[in-house]
């Protein structure tokens, strides 16, 4: 047991079989009709993604970002060994299985083109696009933040990419700046996709 609970992924595998057994009890006993089982696949990954996402979104301004700036000049290359080097692609593949998901959600459930023109397909009609077309476009900004903003930057943080002192404190401060702004947005997005998947 002490193995096992030693080995992060060992762990990560033994949560994906027990949803994997829910999943086929749910079905199982009529909970998702067969027509659900795709968009209820989807909205699991989604979610899923959303959680890892923005969780190393609040980790990275409340966390690393803070410890960061507290340590010595001598403490910090530690952290841009051991830390952020391994939090990159956490948040980077999380960001786009959220958009991924998210989107083929949308078609599975047939509001894609509803909910990306904000509603304007069904003429502002529907209170439901409208709040799901502002999450996904709030959803689609912080993707492409994340992707084109902040992981450049932090690839010349991160000495991935060649840069003198002057270029990586530039670096730095627009990586915080960008992950400032992502931190914003999690919390509309969050009332956003959830009032678009619930409202009527
Ligand atoms: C990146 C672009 C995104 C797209 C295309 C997208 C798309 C969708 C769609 C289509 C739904 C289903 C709505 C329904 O059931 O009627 C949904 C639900 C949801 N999304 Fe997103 N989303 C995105 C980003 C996010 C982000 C960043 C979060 C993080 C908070 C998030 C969290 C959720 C949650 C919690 C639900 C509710 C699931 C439910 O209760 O059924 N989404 N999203």
């Amino acid at each position: 047991m002490q193995d096992f609970l030693a080995d992060p992924w060992k762990c990560f595998y033994a949560g994906v079989a027990v949803a994997v057994i829910l999943f086929f009890a749910f079905f199982g006993v009529g909970g998702l009709a067969d027509s659900d089982v795709q968009a209820m696949l989807s909205r699991w990954l989604h979610v899923l993604g959303a959680i890892v996402w923005i969780g190393m979104v609040w980790f990275v301004n409340f966390v690393m970002l803070p410890a960061n700036y507290a340590m010595s000049d001598e403490e910090r290359p530690v952290l841009l060994k051991y830390i952020a080097p391994n939090v990159a692609p956490w948040f980077l593949h999380a960001s786009t299985v959220t958009l991924v998901f998210g989107l083929l959600l949308a078609m599975q459930t047939g509001q894609f083109m509803d909910a990306m023109t904000i509603g304007a397909w069904e003429g502002f009609a529907v209170p439901k696009s409208i709040m799901l077309g502002i999450g996904i476009w709030i959803g689609i900004i912080m993707w492409v933040f994340t992707w084109f903003f902040i992981w450049p930057n932090l690839k010349v943080v991160l000495g991935r990419v060649p840069g003198d002192k002057e270029a990586k404190m530039i670096a730095r401060r627009k990586m915080r700046n960008f992950a400032r702004k992502n931190l914003i947005l999690t919390i509309p997005v969050t009332f956003a996709m959830l009032a678009g998947a619930h409202a009527l």
